[in-house]
């Protein structure tokens, strides 16, 4: 029995700052983002967005093709996030009320900078392998947010992703090897009193390729395939650069092609997607996937793509999954191309006015206006409470507290 992805979708903002805009406000060159870190644009929320309407977009596609049954054998909601709301409460819980799932399922959140999402991916894999009826809904949705005029600033973005897990799965199996690294470095983190990272640029990139190299040592050593038995490529994405970096490091640790164009052909169309959006943290390798497998020309089914996730503190993991026949029929490759087509650019001035989170401390009543065109939105803080509404245009008025 193969076990895996089965449908995958993504959700992004429906606004984005072009970074040509925020280059001259960096007094830089724009090609110092578009060549020299790999991004064109960034995806920015609305205030009424959040790690839970974000979850809820990607998520709704897959659950509205399940029959009863199928959202039935949804037992369990696993939501990675390091943009948690809530130091208690699951953002899942509040996600699984907006899909309006079973309450015969557990729901948690789980944590590891931008790593979370692959442990949620293992753990519902073994949750399948133990009862192969069940499905697993595996979400990894953030909002990335540095210093206005940090040197981190560009490399923002936001963005979910929600992956069916099951038995058969239609899209991708995963492989049962993985290599795994985890050692503690302050390479990038997020205090609780912030809403910004802290982060050492220089030492995250070296913890990232660090990562890398141990994750990739301990895949041979518990008896993963050659490197000349993947055919591509996807790696955590910060910014797109770093994927490339972080292919020739690998290259270079494991004896593979030396060659630019040999490597870029290996990694080129799992890039496209995250250009455009950023970094969406837990949510950004699996960017990565929907993008190789809705660009890919060449038939990939057979194919084994080798991931590497990597959350900085510092947790990493390579591990490969094959691609499988007839996964095209199973793609949402129009939809996510509407998606991202569909986004208003806005100003500098706008994005000033909107990048930091409504976080109001008062425990008063706070109504949010409606201004994104998403499926979800945060309508009211109110009473220490965060109130969620099915957005007007996709259902009207379902509030949800
Ligand atoms: P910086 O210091 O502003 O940039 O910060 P730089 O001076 O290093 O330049 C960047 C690149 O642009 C360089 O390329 C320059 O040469 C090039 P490189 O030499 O490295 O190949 N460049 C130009 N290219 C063309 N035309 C020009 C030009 N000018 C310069 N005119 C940094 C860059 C990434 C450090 C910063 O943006 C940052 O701190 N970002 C946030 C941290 C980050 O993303 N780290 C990545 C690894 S850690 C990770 O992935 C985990 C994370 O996702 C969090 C989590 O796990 O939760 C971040």
């Amino acid at each position: 029995m193969q076990l895996g992805i089965d449908d995958l979708a993504f959700a992004t903002a429906d606004r984005y700052l072009d970074l040509a805009d925020l280059a001259p406000v960096h007094g830089v060159d724009v090609a110092k983002y578009t060549v020299g870190l790999g991004q064109d644009r960034m995806s920015v929320c609305a205030p009424d967005e959040d790690v839970v309407t974000l979850a809820a977009a990607a998520a709704l596609p897959l659950v509205e093709d399940l029959d009863d049954a199928g959202r039935a054998a949804i037992r369990t909601v696993l939501l990675a996030t390091e943009s948690g709301i809530d130091q208690s409460k699951s953002a899942g819980v509040y996600v699984h009320r907006l899909l309006d799932l079973s309450p015969s399922a557990r729901v948690v959140e789980l944590k590891q900078a931008c790593y979370a999402g692959t442990s949620a991916l293992q753990m519902a894999l073994a949750l399948v392998a133990r009862n192969p009826e069940q499905k697993v809904l595996v979400i990894c949705s953030d909002v990335a947010r540095y210093d206005v005029g940090s040197s981190g600033e560009p490399t923002q973005g936001c963005g979910a992703v929600a992956m069916l897990v099951t038995a058969d799965p239609r899209l991708v199996a995963i492989e049962p090897v993985s290599g795994l690294h985890t050692t503690d470095v302050m390479d990038f983190w997020r205090p609780n009193y912030r809403s910004t990272a802290v982060v050492d640029g220089r030492l995250s990139l070296r913890a990232y390729t660090d990562s890398l190299a141990g994750a990739w040592q301990d895949y041979q050593a518990q008896g993963g395939a050659a490197l000349a038995d993947i055919d591509a490529f996807v790696y955590h994405q910060p910014f797109t650069k770093m994927a490339v970096k972080a292919h020739a490091h690998l290259a270079r640790v494991a004896g593979g092609p030396r060659d630019a164009e040999a490597q870029a052909a290996q990694i080129a169309d799992t890039l496209r997607y995250n250009r455009e959006i950023g970094n969406s943290y837990t949510a950004s390798m699996y960017v990565g996937l929907a993008s190789l497998l809705d660009h890919a020309t060449e038939d990939l089914a057979g194919s084994r793509i080798g991931f590497f996730s990597y959350g900085s503190g510092s947790v990493g993991e390579f591990f490969t999954g094959v691609v499988q026949p007839g996964f095209r029929q199973h793609l949402r490759a129009e939809a996510h191309r509407r998606l991202l087509d569909d986004r208003e650019r806005i100003s500098h001035a706008e994005y000033l006015r909107i990048v930091a989170p409504v976080n109001p401390v008062d425990g008063g009543d706070h109504v949010l206006e409606p201004t994104t065109r998403g499926s979800f939105r945060l309508a009211a803080i109110s009473g220490h409470q965060r109130v969620y509404e099915r957005a007007a245009a996709a259902d009207a008025g379902s509030a949800v507290a």
